[in-house]
């Protein structure tokens, strides 16, 4: 092998007039026959406009060695009788990434002020481009968060997928579940009307019923002896700050066990026997090592 090719073309020693050594810019031994290359040619700079992407990717994926675990993510092996149930928790991330980004656009104009609030969502629903359907994407999708968790954690009991080595994933999704919940709570009380008052008055006092941490609790989140101004900045910065950047962090756990552990089989596919067992004389035998 020459030890030119193993050294990349650019650092390679530039080459005499008429004996080109392979690097770029060499001068080529016959003009005719092999004509220098023109930066102008418009198919090749095409071509390396397609290519720019790729190498920004494979550019990044040098230094991060992500693309292993995208790749062990996205083609893992999947258990047989995989149905759509399984798409739930994907489901819910989904839903969980649109309240996100319409959450952060609804940012932009809410005023977490017991006198401006409700005036800010007004303004958000009647006045803003697109605001009243970004505020209502938010307002609907979170019930929907709220079923598709439901619905998902019900799927991992019924196909037991608690159970050994998932114990773990199980108490992350209990978290999630608490912790989503929390958010529907706090962000019902954000458009400070009639309703979203009373029901956080009602709320609050529902906590408050809870053993040994419950009076605590409701203190915590009351802010105060009333419901007010404490309360709701209290809630904005719960719903906005604390808790999303709770669930971002368990979501990656989560989601790291799940591509770690693989899913659980449908139980109906478990249950299956093996067609024909093996005679227990013949297993005893190979065990014992005396059928070689
Ligand atoms: C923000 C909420 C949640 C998200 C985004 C989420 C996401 C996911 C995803 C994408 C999977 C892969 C398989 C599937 O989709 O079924 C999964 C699996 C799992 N999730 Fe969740 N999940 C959430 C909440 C929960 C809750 C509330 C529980 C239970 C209390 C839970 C327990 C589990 C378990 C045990 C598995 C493993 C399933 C198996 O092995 O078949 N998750 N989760």
């Amino acid at each position: 092998m020459k030890l030119d090719s193993l050294i990349p073309a650019p650092l390679r020693k530039p080459a005499k007039p008429g004996e080109g050594n392979g690097a770029k810019g060499a001068a080529p031994a016959d003009l005719k026959t092999a004509p220098p290359e023109r930066p102008t040619d418009t198919k090749k700079l095409a071509d390396r406009a397609v290519e720019a992407p790729v190498d920004a990717l494979a550019w990044v994926d040098q230094r991060t060695a992500a693309s292993g675990f995208l790749t062990g993510m996205l083609f893992r092996k999947v258990p047989k009788g995989t149905n759509w149930f399984y798409t739930l928790g994907s489901a819910t991330l989904f839903a969980f990434i649109v309240q996100a980004i319409t959450g952060v656009f609804l940012a932009m104009f809410y005023t977490p002020s017991t006198t401006q609030a409700y005036a800010s969502i007004s303004h958000i629903n009647n006045e803003v481009f697109l605001g009243a359907f970004v505020h209502g994407l938010h307002k609907w999708g979170s019930s929907v968060m709220v079923i598709l968790i439901f619905l998902h954690m019900g799927r991992t009991f019924f196909f037991g997928a608690y159970k050994y080595p998932r114990e773990l994933n199980w108490v992350i999704g209990v978290v999630l579940l608490i912790l989503t919940m929390t958010m529907a709570f706090t962000g019902y009380l954000l458009p400070f009307d009639q309703r979203s008052f009373w029901a956080s008055v009602v709320g609050i006092n529902i906590n408050g019923t809870g053993p040994v941490v419950g009076p605590y609790l409701s203190d915590f989140l009351r802010a105060g002896p009333e419901l007010g101004a404490t309360t709701l900045s209290r809630f904005y910065a719960i719903h906005m700050l604390l808790v999303p950047g709770a669930i971002i962090a368990l979501i990656g756990a989560h989601l790291y066990l799940v591509v770690k552990l693989g899913t659980t089989a449908p139980p109906w596919l478990k249950a299956k026997k093996p067609k024909a067992a093996a005679p227990v004389s013949q297993l005893n035998a190979s065990a014992n090592g005396s059928d070689k």
